[in-house]
C-alpha cells in the first residue's frame, strides 16, 4: 500500500513548539507578513534573520514527540511506499527517526545563498552575515518558503498524490495552498484519505474520515491499525 502523509504545525504542538494560527494572530509576536514574506525580509532584514535565529536555537529545547515516533516506525514497515510530506521547519521528523522526510516549506537548519542559490546544511545565527558554505559569500538567507514563493520538491509530491492508496492530513489548519489542495488531488486519483487533527481543519469536508484529538494520541493509534490489521 502506498501511503502519503503530510504534518504541519499542530503535530510539533506537543512537542513545545507554537503553531502559526494561534488566537492573537500572530507568530511569537510577529505578524506573518513581517517575518515570512520576501518584502517583509527586504524591509527588514535584520529582523527576519534575528526572528529565525530564535527559531533555529529553540530546537535545542524540544525533542520529537510520540507522534513523530510513530511516523518513523511507519516508515521502517513502509520503507519506499511512505512519503512524508511536511510543512515543518523543524527538524522533529528527523530525530524521531524519518529518513525521508519531503520538507515542502523548507527548512530551519538550512541556509539559502541569495548570490549562488545553494542550499547549505545550516546551525547558529545567520544575523553576523557568516559566509555561504558553498561561494564563501555572506549572503544568506533562512531556506524557508515564504508567501508568495513556490514550495520545494511540488512534482515528486504530485507524482506520489496520484499513485497513493491512502493520504493523511496529520496537524494541519489547511489554510494555507497548495499543502490544504492535496487532500483533493489524492481523493481526485482514488486515495482514501483521513485527518488526524485536533478540530476539525478547514478543509475537513473534503476527507473520507477525520478523527479529532492530540496528534500524540491519534498517529499512533492510527499507526498501529495499519501495520496490525
Ligand atoms: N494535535 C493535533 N493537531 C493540533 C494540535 C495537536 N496537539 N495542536 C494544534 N493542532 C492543529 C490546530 O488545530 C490547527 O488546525 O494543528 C493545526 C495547526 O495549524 P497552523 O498553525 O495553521 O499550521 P499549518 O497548517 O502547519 O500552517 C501551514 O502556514 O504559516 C504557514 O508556512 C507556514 O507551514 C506553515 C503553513
Amino acid at each position: 500500500m502506498k501511503v502519503v502523509v503530510l504534518t504541519g504545525a499542530g503535530i510539533s504542538a506537543e512537542s513545545g513548539v507554537p503553531t502559526f494560527r494561534d488566537a492573537d494572530g500572530l507568530w511569537e509576536g510577529h505578524r506573518v507578513e513581517d517575518v515570512a514574506t520576501p518584502e517583509g525580509f527586504l524591509a527588514d532584514p535584520e529582523l527576519v534573520l534575528r526572528f529565525y535565529d530564535e527559531r533555529r536555537a529553540a530546537l535545542a529545547h524540544v525533542g520529537p514527540n510520540p507522534a513523530h515516533v510513530g511516523l518513523a516506525a511507519l516508515e521502517r514497515v513502509l520503507g519506499d511506499d511512505l512519503m512524508l510530506v511536511t510543512q515543518n521547519i523543524d527538524d522533529l521528523h528527523e530525530r524521531a527517526g524519518s529518513h525521508r522526510v519531503v520538507h515542502m516549506h523548507g527548512e530551519l537548519l538550512s541556509s539559502l545563498c541569495v548570490r549562488c542559490g545553494r542550499r547549505t546544511p545550516f546551525q547558529g545565527d545567520m544575523l553576523g552575515a557568516p559566509p555561504c558554505g558553498s561561494c564563501g559569500k555572506g549572503d544568506l538567507r533562512p531556506d524557508v518558503v515564504w508567501f508568495g514563493e513556490i514550495p520545494y520538491h511540488m512534482d515528486e509530491i504530485v507524482d506520489a498524490l496520484v499513485e497513493c492508496d491512502l493520504f493523511v492530513s496529520i496537524g494541519t489548519s489547511g489554510a494555507v495552498y497548495p499543502a490544504a489542495g492535496f487532500v483533493q488531488q489524492a481523493r481526485a486519483y482514488g486515495a482514501r484519505t483521513l485527518e488526524l487533527n485536533l478540530v476539525a481543519s478547514e478543509g475537513t469536508h473534503f476527507f473520507h474520515e477525520a478523527r479529532h484529538g492530540r496528534a500524540g494520541d491519534l498517529v499512533p493509534r492510527w499507526v498501529d491499525e495499519l501495520v496490525n490489521p
